[in-house]
Order: C-alpha cells, then structure tokens, then sequence
C-alpha cells in the first residue's frame, strides 16, 4: 500500500509540474495524453496495480485514486482556461492600435502646370492620330530657326518675330553650324530638322517652348509655349488639314467646336492660314472674349512651301504636306479662363493651386 500511495503521489507531482511547463494548447493536449490518456496514460497504468493490493486496503486507495485524478483533471482544465485568457490578452496588446499617436504632417504635393498638363493631354490626343512627338532645341540656330523655313537672311517677314540673340555661342555638337544662334521664336524650326532626320512620310508633333523680343503685357509673353505638327505624304491637301484641326478643336473645347480658316501669310506656307475656333464661352454668338465676333484665333497653318520641303531633303514633286503651329500658351488659357499670360511664368502658388 505504501509503494502504490508513494507512485500515486509522485506521479500526482510530476503531472502537475509539466501541466505548469506546458506553454501551448498542444503541449498541454500532450501531456494529458501522457498523465491521463485513457489507454496508455501513466494514471491508467497505476491503476492495473490496484488488483494485486491486499482487498482491505483496495477501497481506501481506490478512492484516493479516484480522487487525485479528479483533481488532476479539474487542474489541467483551470490551467488550460488560465492560458488560452493569458494567450488572447496577449495578441490583444500586440494588435493595439494608438489612436492618440500624433501622426506625421503629410508633406505637401504639387501637381502639374495647367500647360503641361494640357501638353500632355494633347500628346496623348496626337499619339491616338499616329503622330509622333519630337523635340527639338530652344537655343537654335539662326539657320533652323529662320532660313531652313524660307525667311532667308534681310528678308523682311524677320521683323515678324524679333527674339533674343545670343553672342559668342560655340555649340557643342560638331554637327551644329557656326554662325548667330537665337532663342527660338517658333517651334517652326523643328520642321527641316524632323524632315532631315525622318524624310517622308512624316506625321509628328513638337510641342515645346519658344521666345520673342516682347514688351510684357496680359497677351504678350516673352517666353511662350507653341505646339507644332506636320504631315507630310504623298496627295496630302488643305481638306487634310481642316479634317485635323477639326478634331483637335472638338477634342478641346466640345463637339460643337467649328473651325474656320481664313488666308494668311506665313513664309513657310503657301497657301497659308489663320486658324480660330468657335468661341466656347458664348458658342459664337459674340461676347467680351471673343470680342463679339464670335471665334477665337488659335493657329497658323498651310501647306508646306516647296522650299522648306527641299531645304529637308524632301522632293517636293513627290511629296506634299501640311503644317500647323498651335498658339499653345493661348489654348491653355482659353482652356482654364485664365486673362493674364504673365501669371503662367510667376511661380505665384496662389494662381498655381486653383488647377
Ligand atoms: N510659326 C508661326 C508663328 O509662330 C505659326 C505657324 C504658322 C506655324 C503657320 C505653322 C504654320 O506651321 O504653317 O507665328
């Protein structure tokens, strides 16, 4: 009897110090497989050895069995209580969120100048039309800038444009001409550079920025931004022309929009035009904008001069095409309302955050 209590004891002590070192739900699982698991459990094995105990003292141990595995059961299932309530506390804490923590200030973000992002948009638009978009430089040569584009040197359709010379200007690349260098007036000048470049047939874009010798006031700009494009293909002609600035101005200002064009001189094209669109604000009717005569000049346009064909390496018995040189500083301006073209250069954020 003393042997089967001594066991009873021991083995009562031992389950309890490994249900304390248990620190998961399976190892708790495990170890009352191992102390009290019906089949093979140390407890069921104890038990066998109540049979070979004299009969006077089996009751009285069989009690007390009973009684230690009882209270091993009610143990085992408190700490498995305690510690599935510790484990949740637990990933509670962790999974707390200060809602009182101070945040950082967001920093402040830009967004696009209303030119750009008109620029962009009208690249896209051009693009879809299988346009390609080219660049060319804004400290160009006299040659590209006024020659290549038949205004040759002391002809006087150079006073049209007056602009910034600029002395003393070696150019870096071995390919570009000595000579005077400008701040270019026009984005014409990317013309004979595409053609050399591409030859025909050509379709592109060059959108970019131009400067003129200018006083400043609410229409004038010393620094502006145009937007060219060229098609040059064989039987191109002026409907070609109309047909594009169509969709362009209905891209621009509504499917309302018309376009009109009217005969105008420019050096490079012959015939050339002048280009407007129905006023958008009072849809042609007359108002202030459009100084009641109900459209408003965008462009300027015609068919390529032969010379400037020739001066690109393009024959111009093969091949025709169409030029057109969007006021783009104008464009956005009419686009956003905006009355002072001096405001777009100013850096001002007040004028800058209302886009
Ligand atoms: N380059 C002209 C200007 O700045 C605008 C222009 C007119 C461009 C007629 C063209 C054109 O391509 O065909 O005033």
């Amino acid at each position: 009897m003393t042997t089967y209590l001594q066991q009873l004891n021991n083995l009562k002590e031992k389950a309890i110090q490994d249900f304390k070192k248990s620190s998961s739900m399976a190892e708790f699982d495990a170890v009352e497989i191992v102390y009290l698991g019906r089949k093979n459990g140390a407890f069921t094995d104890l038990v066998k050895q109540l049979k070979d105990l004299p009969a006077e003292e089996k009751k009285e141990a069989g009690e007390l069995t009973n009684r230690v595995k009882t209270e091993l059961e009610a143990t085992l299932k408190k700490q498995k209580e305690t510690f599935k309530n510790e484990a949740w506390q637990k990933a509670l804490e962790e999974e707390k969120i200060d809602l009182t923590e101070p945040t950082y200030p967001t920093p402040e973000r830009g967004h696009f100048h209303p030119v750009t992002t008109l620029m962009r948009d009208l690249e896209d638009f051009f693009s879809s039309m299988g346009f390609v978009i080219a660049d060319g430089p804004e400290l160009e040569s006299d040659y590209y800038n006024f020659t290549a584009v038949n205004i040759p040197e002391d002809h006087p359709a150079r006073d049209m444009q007056d602009t910034f010379y600029i002395k003393n200007h070696t150019p870096t690349s071995a390919k570009a001409s000595a000579g005077t260098w400008v701040m270019r007036t026009h984005t014409s000048s990317v013309q004979v550079r595409a053609m050399q470049k591409h030859g025909a047939p050509l379709r592109a874009i060059f959108p970019g920025k131009c400067f003129r010798n200018e006083s400043t006031d609410v229409r004038h700009e010393h620094t502006f931004y145009q937007l060219e494009g060229v098609v040059i293909d064989k039987n191109i002609n002026l409907s070609h022309l109309k047909g594009m600035l169509e969709a362009t101005a209905k891209h621009l200002y509504g499917p309302e929009t018309k376009v009109r064009l009217r005969p105008k001189f420019y050096p490079f094209v012959e015939p050339g035009v002048n280009g407007e669109v129905t006023c958008f604000l009072c849809k042609g009717v007359g108002c202030r904008l459009c100084k009641n005569t109900g459209w408003l000049e965008v462009l300027g346009a015609g068919m390529i001069h032969p010379n400037v064909l020739k001066e690109g390496g393009i024959d111009p018995n093969l091949y025709q095409g169409f030029a057109v040189g969007f006021g783009f500083t104008r464009l956005t301006m009419l686009k956003y309302g905006i009355d002072d073209v001096r405001l777009l250069q100013s850096g001002n954020l007040k004028f800058l955050k209302q886009f």
